[in-house]
C-alpha cells in the first residue's frame, strides 16, 4: 500500500495520513491511531492495516 492509497474507505483516510499520526504523535498502539485519526472506527476492516502501518514504523505494535 502506498501513501496515497485509501487505508480506511469508510472514513477516507489515507496510508500516510495514518503513518503521518503514528510518526507525529508516536501512537504504539491501534487504540491510539483511532483515537488520533478516527481510521478504524466505524466497520473495522482497516484495523490490520493499522497494525501493519504501526509495525512499519515503529518495529512491533503494544496491545
Ligand atoms: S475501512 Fe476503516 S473503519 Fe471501515
Amino acid at each position: 500500500m502506498e501513501r496515497n492509497d485509501i487505508l480506511c474507505t469508510c472514513l477516507d483516510i489515507t496510508k500516510g495520513e495514518v503513518e503521518d499520526a503514528i510518526k507525529k504523535k508516536n501512537l504504539k498502539k491501534v487504540s491510539e491511531v483511532q483515537d488520533e485519526t478516527e481510521a478504524g472506527t466505524i466497520c473495522g476492516a482497516c484495523v490490520d492495516d493499522i497494525y501493519l502501518a504501526l509495525e512499519e514504523i515503529n518495529g512491533n505494535v503494544e496491545d
